[in-house]
């Protein structure tokens, strides 16, 4: 083994390489470690507890399971923070904090002394972060996720974050659910440690990761508090230490190949429109860019196989029960490129060769009766959207899937709030609802594509519109809805100029989104475009000086594979 593993890596510089590692030594043993322990090769664990994360929260029993791994394979684990993004806990929205945690994480892992290491996280930025840093630092590394949550009970039905609480609220806003019956059912929607139950943005991201090959095999959907959450944590452990004697980097694994399965997947699990922004990013920072056109072409060949919701039925618990990735796997597997390795070294189709003993079909259908013959996202082309936007057809009321309609139009989340359940608003069910100013620079990218039905519609029975914004969506949501359309309104998109009254033509089937206006009266109103004012100091400064759009996955410009200014 070279000198420069373990403790002697990357020495903090004295101009006296001696005294460096001196004083390191020196250090490091205030801390209860025998010289023998510090002679030992070092895997990092990236831990991301945080009292704001309760998807988190079983990250001491991780971080020690992962530790015995990592003892037992003869290496010195050592353990340590970078922030940490609960969902549910930040303003204006997580999506603003992805690329600071995948910044602290990248850093910390290149900058301390570690020949490899394990990242922890779940909540949904928390593992797109990690696996960014990861795949910059390109150090070898192990993805391991906290896990799902189990699903809660209120009258005899299971209750799972976050879709059930939108179902529930919007029986609440239709008036057939008292504030009684609400406020018990917010304390048994999320009762577990863990990600959501549904297949949202985390477990969509932990499949990923899977898939990718960054996570054990059959690690993905283990829930939070199974034994074999812990079990798999000490693989992780115990695999990262492998890495040090037969290094697999990052960029070996995460490949063009690799993120193609990964959007396969995605589309058989018809997983959150989230984790089309995420794998962008991840592809990202080592140079692999998927097109639109491909994109639509894995999707419309892929189709969806798992029966959870937000989509069908199930939870993440009846996902893992049934067979998880790896069933999932087997029933594309002549979809998917099988040349591809994991973080052991094996090759996807090795890994696929024996046969599972048995799948639970009524989560995880065969190739052949599949829940709905195509994948569940695609994108959007059009006037209104030049550089693509995101429509999830599984998620939506095919009724809807040819609309056109009258544009009625928010400007900006607070005019959204303002006005959405105003019994005077000028709104019909065929009507289009637009809202403009959520876009990654005006906003943040807030979970607010998902509009809610004005009261007055709602409490008609109206249960689903077409939406279309600049913004996402909650991976856990559902719904006749187009998102992250591009360029945002912010930069003078298209969608700037979108008025109350104009036509607005969805079709699904050619894959279109047009504004019924013509191009020279687009680019009049267009010369009326003023951006907003940007921040001036600080981190949000940097943000809005450097963020790209949802096509380039929301990165910062410099934290590209090629670090080019944004245009
Ligand atoms: Fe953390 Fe849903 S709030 S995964």
């Amino acid at each position: 083994m070279s000198e420069e593993t373990g403790i002697r890596r990357g020495l903090t510089d004295y101009g006296d390489k001696d005294f460096s590692q001196y004083l390191r030594s020196s250090f490091a043993r205030s801390m209860g470690l025998s010289k023998e322990m510090l002679r030992k090769p070092i895997v990092g664990i990236a831990m991301t507890p945080s009292g704001f994360n309760n998807c988190h929260r079983n990250m001491p029993e991780l971080v020690e399971a992962v530790s015995r791994g990592v003892l037992a394979a003869g290496a010195l684990p050592v353990a340590f923070p970078t922030i940490s993004l609960g969902e549910v806990f930040l303003n204006p929205t997580s999506m603003v904090y992805r690329n600071l945690m995948s910044m602290d994480t990248e850093e910390m892992v290149r900058a301390q002394p570690m020949d490899s290491v394990v990242l922890i996280g779940g909540c949904d930025k928390t593992v797109p972060a990690q696996l960014m840093g990861a795949a910059s630092a390109n150090i070898p590394a192990v993805q391991l996720v906290t896990g799902p949550m189990m699903t809660g009970r209120h009258r005899g039905e299971r209750l799972g974050a976050c879709t059930d609480c939108r179902r529930f609220w919007g029986k609440y806003r239709a008036g057939e659910v008292e504030r009684e019956e609400i406020d018990q059912v917010e304390g048994r929607l999320a009762t577990t440690a863990g990600t959501c139950a549904v297949m949202g943005t985390a477990s969509t991201m932990a499949c990923i990761a899977e898939t990718l090959g960054m996570a054990l095999p059959g690690s993905a959907a283990i829930p939070a508090v199974h034994a074999d959450r812990l079990v798999a944590a000490e693989y992780s452990g115990r695999t990262a230490v492998d890495l040090i004697t037969t290094p697999r980097l990052p960029s070996e694994i995460i490949t063009e190949r690799s993120v193609e399965n990964a959007f396969r997947m995605l589309m058989a699990v018809s997983g959150s429109t989230n984790a089309i922004i995420h794998l962008t990013a991840v592809a990202g920072r080592l140079g692999i860019r998927i097109s639109d056109t491909r994109l639509n072409q894995i999707s419309d060949e892929t189709p969806v196989l798992v029966d959870l919701k937000p989509v069908g039925d199930g939870y993440m618990e009846d996902f893992f029960a049934a067979g998880g990735v790896g069933a999932v796997l087997r029933e594309i597997r002549h979809l998917l490129h099988l040349d591809t390795v994991d973080v052991t070294g094996t090759r996807l189709g090795d890994r696929l060769e024996p046969e599972m003993e048995w799948v639970d079909r009524r989560v995880i259908r065969a190739f052949d009766t599949p829940v709905s013959i195509q994948g569940g996202l695609i994108v959007l082309r059009g006037n209104l959207a030049p550089d693509g936007a995101i429509f999830k057809r599984a998620a939506a009321t095919p009724e809807l899937f040819e609309t056109e309609g009258r544009a009625i139009v928010f400007d900006g989340l607070e005019d959204l709030a303002k006005r959405v359940d105003d019994p005077d608003l000028d709104i019909n069910a065929n009507d289009i609802m637009v809202l403009k100013g959520a876009g990654p620079i005006a906003a943040g990218m807030p979970e607010a594509g998902y509009l809610p039905i004005p009261k007055k519609l709602a409490r008609q029975g109206v249960k689903d519109m077409v939406r279309i914004s600049d913004a996402r969506m909650s991976g856990t949501a559902f719904g006749a809805i187009v998102l992250h359309i591009a360029p945002e309104a912010a930069v003078g998109g298209p969608l700037a100029a979108v008025r109350s009254g104009d036509r607005i033509r969805l079709s699904v089937r050619a894959k279109t989104i047009e504004l019924l206006v013509s191009d020279a009266e687009i680019a009049e109103r267009l010369a009326d475009f003023s951006a907003p004012p940007a921040h001036t100091r600080g981190f949000r400064a940097l943000y809005d000086r450097t963020v790209l759009q949802a096509p380039d996955g929301c990165d910062f410009d410099f934290l590209t594979h090629s670090g080019a200014p944004r245009k």
